[in-house]
């Protein structure tokens, strides 16, 4: 999981992006899919999932706990899952690389288990905050040992029965809302989350499918979301729609490289994740949904995403939970609009795989873009669709999503942009620069 050869890139501007593109099985519901299965009594099969190492680390994590993971010929998976309350205490770490998903979602679901497991992970996890769910965790019993600041390495030793709670998220977390809800799956009684900023509701929808007792209402706080407990799940036959974090990449790059035409396929529309072509459209881009269906729950399209002018926006704070993975690629979207785009109330980019505030404000710069950093985001004054300067030396800091951005942005260079490390890229999107290639001579 750990990436001891760093594998620096070298790009500039290549001409227009053009063909047809299928982005791999979104992320957040991979990472669902198999925890669900694995909970359920029974075989489940999943198709399209992400088999990026974020999404294999809780694979490797559900194994280790009891259930029958395996991979066939043709890419499907199948989970025969040990049921809500049969995870089997792991031998050994759970060793989580990357993965934020992985650790904050099984901690939940150790919580009410009566097993304890130690989570390890890389650099970048293990500089994160785990308080967000250390805090309701324990006050629903479960006694969890953290290194200084509530970091990795720790441990979490579960309670059963743990004790339902009711609690008020006090950031808009969907990671901390899944927490508490796996945590409520194997509770006795009903478990509460109140949700005041809608997150991602992937849990919800598939833990809905798999046939738990889950309700959510409209309270005066926000959104009301009771799971009850000791739930029995039936396993699933899974579809996992394209990932639009991922899509997002050839989004700004066919938006911002002239003569740019592509069609996306497949690409999950759920309206908590679909801030980012809204900001785009607000923007100018000329993305248009084709093919608009239903893929297990969650609505999908094609996308075509034809070369625009852009045009800087004040980027409406209320999009943040629903683009929060997306700044970075939204700020290359930035530096070449006309004009200055302002991107603020996005504070929880400071606790990702990096800190996206501060990564990105240094690597726009050293390609030539000035900014303002803000507590909450960036100021990015835009080329008006020139290229960037470039002849820059970039830091991913073992973050994906940085490395892909500051790529896209290297399509739109004049001289060469080096990143140092491309390799975490594997943690999300393994053939992304495959199919940069094949858009780029297409
Ligand atoms: C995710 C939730 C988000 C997001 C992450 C995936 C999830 O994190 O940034 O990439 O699958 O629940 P937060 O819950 O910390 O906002």
């Amino acid at each position: 999981m750990s990436h001891p050869e760093p594998r620096p890139l070298t790009l500039s501007a290549r001409g227009p992006l053009r063909g047809t593109v299928t982005v791999p099985g979104d992320k957040s519901i991979s990472h669902r899919s198999l925890m669900f299965s694995a909970l359920a009594v029974g075989e489940s099969r999943i198709e399209g999932l992400l088999e990026g190492e974020d999404v294999l680390a809780t694979a490797a994590a559900m194994r280790a706990m009891g259930a029958d993971v395996t991979r066939d010929e043709d890419g499907v998976w199948r989970v025969h899952g040990v049921g809500v309350g049969g995870l089997l205490q792991p031998q050994a770490a759970l060793d989580m690389g990357n993965s934020g998903t992985s650790t904050r979602l099984l901690m939940g679901l150790v919580a009410s288990h009566p097993i304890t497991a130690t989570f390890t992970g890389d650099g970048s996890l293990s500089g994160r905050p785990m308080g967000r769910v250390i805090e309701p965790l324990s006050r629903m019993g479960a006694d969890i040992t953290a290194s200084p600041g509530g970091r990795l390495p720790l441990m979490v030793r579960g309670l059963n029965p743990a004790v339902p709670i009711e609690y008020t998220l006090p950031v808009a977390s969907a990671q901390v809302k899944s927490a508490v809800l796996l945590a409520g799956l194997n509770t006795p009684g009903i478990t509460r989350v109140i949700e005041p900023v809608p997150t991602r509701d992937h849990s919800e929808r598939m833990l809905r499918g798999f046939g738990a007792d889950l309700r959510i209402e409209d309270g005066a706080d926000g959104k009301i979301i009771s799971i009850t407990g000791e739930a029995e799940l039936k396993p699933q036959h899974i579809v996992v729609p394209g990932d639009p974090s991922s899509a997002g990449f050839w989004m700004v790059a066919a938006s911002i490289v002239p003569g740019s035409e592509i069609l996306i396929r497949n690409v999950c529309m759920n309206p908590t994740r679909a801030g980012l072509i809204t900001a785009l459209k607000l923007m100018g881009a000329d993305i248009s949904e084709i093919d608009a269906r239903e893929m297990g729950g969650e609505a999908v399209a094609d996308l075509r995403v034809r070369h625009a002018p852009l045009s800087a926006i004040e980027v409406p704070p209320a999009l943040a939970p629903s683009m929060i993975d997306e700044y970075p690629i939204l700020f290359v979207a930035a530096a070449f609009a006309q004009g200055r785009t302002v991107a603020r109330g996005a504070h929880e980019l400071r606790v990702k795989e990096s800190d996206r505030i501060a990564t990105m404000r240094i690597a726009l710069e050293a390609a030539g873009v000035s900014t303002i950093e803000h507590e909450d985001g960036l100021t990015i004054e835009g080329s008006g669709g020139e290229l960037l300067p470039g002849a820059a030396h970039i830091a991913s800091k073992l973050d994906h999503r940085i490395a892909m951005s500051m790529a896209i942005a290297g399509l739109g260079a004049r001289r060469a942009i080096t990143i140092d490390d491309v390799s975490p890229v594997a943690t999300s999107y393994p053939g992304f620069f495959g199919v940069m290639e094949s858009l780029l001579v297409a």
